[in-house]
């Protein structure tokens, strides 16, 4: 059993916390915002993640698990400290202190420099980057099953010891310097960013052509050298972590004087998708959504999450206001946080009641609620049985055969 303090218990670090200490160690989190530290020793989660309630509440109960506004209460007798926000202070004794965080190149350098200036007597430590790659929605399964762990420290007693606490994940560990650490955070999202602008791009021409790009991505997918996942032709990708990240690269790369001409143009196709939409909505309501009622299946960024980080329904409604049109919500879990992003979008607790008298739907999150839907009540409820299927989640031939007018995203095999 390990000693370990997690610092910031955002989403990354409430899952790296209640992660460790399911794994045996000991884990004291700490965080500034006392009423998220109340609410987390009462069991009330500051997110929506499945699976995290159940494993911080058991961790708690156990002992395992601690939370604290105190820095000194926190790190005392800790033996590795993960930053997953913010930077420590007021540290003594032996301390490994771990970046979780995604954080510029070079921060960790910055870190070391901090603390080694920052002692009142000098202490033992080392600072390692430990990047996260937890997806929200799954991060406790990805956390508990990674594709590997990367370590970065030219301490490679740090190192070692940090690589022992992964030992239990049985995972490849990938021991390497701080900073190539850090960029291989930044260089692993910014390629799953360029994978699904790729696909989307190609959606376009497949349209066009008359391809399937779901077919296309399942064909190209089985190729090892391509991988099937994050191919997955839609409205593209949002979220706290792509959008910050790619921009990020390319504001690296630019400061350091090189045009990163790949990541700006990730970026152009991502959100040009968003800005078709109203435009082809408005097509298929006869040229026109002045007055017409659209509803969006799904807020939130991404299914199992209720986070509305850079949210492609916020771009989608706003568009689709400014037209004229009277725009409508539901979502599983993202309510109470979309609201405040959309006043002027009127959000439902029931699907079926949103749909009602709607001229369109648009499916904007892959909930796989939005799967089973009963569409035959759908198509009743609807005023114009119109559906645009932002992440291609139904069947084209199928929907046609309904009596829906439907159009997907780079399907153009059906449209004959
Ligand atoms: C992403 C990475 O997948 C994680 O490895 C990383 O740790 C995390 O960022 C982070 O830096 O913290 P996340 O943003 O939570 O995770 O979710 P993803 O599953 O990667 O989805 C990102 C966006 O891409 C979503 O909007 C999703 O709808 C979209 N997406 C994903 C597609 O449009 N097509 C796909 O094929 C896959």
């Amino acid at each position: 059993m390990k000693q370990i303090c997690v610092i910031g218990v955002g989403y990354v670090g409430l899952v790296t916390a209640a992660c460790f200490a399911d794994l045996g160690n000991r884990v004291c989190a700490l965080d500034v915002d006392d009423k998220r530290v109340e609410n987390l020793k009462k069991g009330v989660m500051p997110i929506y993640e499945p699976g995290l309630e159940e494993l911080v509440k058991r961790n708690t109960k156990s002992g395992r698990l601690s939370f604290t506004t105190s820095y000194s209460d926190g790190l005392a007798g800790a033996e590795f400290a993960f930053i997953a926000v913010g930077t420590p202070s007021g540290i003594d004794g032996n301390l490994i202190i771990i970046n979780k965080s995604t954080v510029p190149i070079g921060t960790g350098d910055w870190v070391a420099d901090i603390v080694k200036s920052a002692q009142p007597k000098p202490i033992d430590f080392a600072v390692v980057s430990c990047p996260e790659f937890l997806r929200e929605g799954s991060a406790i399964a990805d956390f508990m099953g990674p594709h590997r762990n990367v370590i970065g420290s030219l301490e490679r007693d740090a190192a070692d010891k940090v690589a022992q606490l992964h030992l239990p994940l049985r995972s490849p560990i990938v021991i390497t310097d701080l900073r190539t650490a850090e960029m291989i955070k930044y260089a692993s999202n910014a390629f799953l960013a360029t994978k699904i602008s790729f696909i989307n791009e190609l959606a376009d021409l497949c349209e066009l052509v008359g391809a399937d790009v779901k077919e296309v991505a399942a064909g190209m997918g089985y190729d090892a050298r391509i991988g099937r996942y994050f191919l997955d032709a839609g409205l593209g990708w949002g979220g706290s972590c792509f959008p910050k990240d790619v921009q990020a690269l390319a504001y690296m790369a630019k400061e350091r004087g090189l045009n990163p001409r790949i990541l700006n143009d990730v970026m152009d196709v991502n959100y040009d998708r968003r800005k078709l939409v109203s435009k082809q909505v408005e097509k298929l309501l006869g040229g026109n959504v002045k007055g017409k009622t659209v509803g969006m299946l799904g807020l939130a960024f991404k299914e199992n999450t209720d986070d509305m980080r850079d949210a492609p329904s916020v771009d989608i409604s706003n568009a689709l206001v400014a037209a004229g049109a009277k725009v409508r919500g539901y979502d599983p879990v993202a309510r109470v946080t979309a609201a405040p992003l959309m006043p002027a979008v009127e959000i439902f607790d029931d699907v079926y009641k949103m749909a009602e008298g709607c001229d369109a739907l648009i499916v904007v999150t892959q909930w796989n609620e939005f799967k089973q839907l009963d569409l035959e009540k759908i198509k009743e409820l609807l005023k114009t049985p119109v559906i645009y299927d932002g992440r291609n989640i139904y069947d084209p031939n199928l929907m046609r055969e309904m009596g829906f007018t439907y159009q997907a995203i780079g399907r153009g095999n059906h449209k004959k």
